[in-house]
């Protein structure tokens, strides 16, 4: 038996490449995806084939990461319950991809994944991989085994000589790529606790910020970000950049209480500066250039987009369908949004598109209005017509008395 094993250096994924190598007689090949976490890659491969990989694919997906899957989720402004930008739940189902695409280079008979039993991923990675490959087996060691607590992991990996991480983590579960972090655990399980500042990794603490407040401009092509302050950046390099100066300003902090999908609420605490400007700015940008109807149904549907990326559905057709209609919509979605930062805050100044749907002659109550106010009159009758007939039969009905 061939498995391709999702792997990240971590325990939990160096036990179950030892464990899965006993267990199935196997030949392990680990795949290690670099979607902006900050981890030493190299220092993965190595560990890898240290531990028991007949071969370790490591590859940086941090381009096709947000071209493929953070701009499209953008574009449809996509916040799980109106506030997560859904940076973990954009970054499984690439996983899934190229474990799948790995096996199938590799012949393998299997895809392994290192999630719980109790979260999100789980579903993320099996759901994709069921759209894409099905004829893989999946598997997921941590759902299976008894090694139910960090000390018995640990324990495993002493007798079998697998290397234990010798720094003494933080007491929280992060999760980071370029779209931003999540942190659980340790403190944070109490509702009630504000999370220690030594949770944070991609924002300054915004009551010490000292930086002098500034503008940034913010530049879309199409409902893709392009630009900052007018420089057009390789999309990689406009987050990078953007999460760091957003995040200096201790700008993108959200602490939230979520509902899984696996059943239960969990506690969330994110970080996402870059995102948290950009879904702000793009928002702004549409609603100067779409029309009011688009423009509200699009607001419908974006809730509904940011749950099925949630629930794991990426590679599903409703997804294809959805954004098939708010790619449809992001034509004009090209122009510049002003931000102002300054500690903790970032708030829009200004916006402007060729594509604008603001006219200045309609708009102005100063000289040079050119809107019809006679015209107000007819659209009233008509408007109001439905509400004039129900006021007269409330009347008539007693039901109301002027
Ligand atoms: N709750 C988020 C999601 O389901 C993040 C999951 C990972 N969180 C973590 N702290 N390791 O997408």
């Amino acid at each position: 038996m061939k498995i391709v094993c999702a792997y990240s250096g971590g325990l939990d994924t160096s036990v179950m490449v030892h464990w899965l190598k006993e267990r199935y007689d196997a030949e392990i090949i680990t795949y290690t995806g670099d979607l902006g976490q900050g981890d030493d890659l190299e220092a993965i491969r190595k560990k890898a084939l240290r531990t028991g990989a007949s071969r370790a694919v490591v590859d940086d997906l941090r381009e096709r990461f947000i071209e493929e899957f953070i701009w499209p989720a953008v574009k449809g402004n996509a916040r799980y319950e109106g506030t997560y930008p859904l940076h973990t739940a954009l970054g499984r189902p690439l996983l899934a991809q190229r474990l799948c695409e790995v096996a199938d280079e590799f012949g393998a008979d299997a895809i392994a994944h290192g999630c719980t039993g109790k979260g999100n991923d789980q579903v993320r990675f099996e759901v994709a991989a069921q759209c894409l490959a099905p004829h893989l087996q999946i598997l997921a060691p941590l759902r299976e085994w008894d090694l139910t607590t960090r000390e018995l992991e640990i324990e495993y990996a002493l007798a079998r000589n697998i290397e234990v991480p010798v720094t003494l983590e933080k007491p929280y579960s992060i999760d980071e790529n370029i779209w931003g972090c999540a942190i659980e655990c340790g403190e944070m399980e109490d509702l009630w606790n504000e999370p220690p500042e030594d949770a944070w990794r991609m924002t300054k603490d915004p009551r010490t910020v000292k930086l002098e407040s500034r503008e940034i401009v913010l530049g879309f092509e199409e409902g893709v970000p392009v630009s900052l302050d007018g420089r057009l950046l390789p999309s990689v390099l406009l987050l990078e950049e953007l999460n760091e100066l957003v995040g200096s300003y201790g700008i993108g902090r959200m602490d939230m209480v979520e509902n899984r999908v696996v059943g239960l609420k969990s506690r969330e605490v994110y970080e996402g500066p870059a995102a948290v400007v950009l879904l702000a700015a793009h928002e702004e940008l549409e609603r100067v250039v779409l029309d009011r109807a688009t423009s509200t149904y699009k607001r419908k549907i974006a809730n509904d987009f940011a749950n099925l990326i949630y629930d794991g559905l990426w590679f599903g057709p409703l997804r294809h369908a959805l954004q098939a209609f708010i790619d449809e919509t992001q034509r004009h979605v090209t122009g510049e949004v002003r931000v102002r930062l300054s500690a903790g805050r970032a708030m829009i100044t200004g916006r402007r598109s060729p594509f604008s749907l603001y006219d200045d002659g309609l708009a102005t109550y100063s000289k040079g209005d050119t809107f019809d106010r006679a015209a107000a009159e007819g659209f009233l009758k008509l408007y109001g017509l439905p509400y004039a007939t129900w006021g007269q039969v409330q009347r008539r009905i007693g039901e109301r008395e002027v």
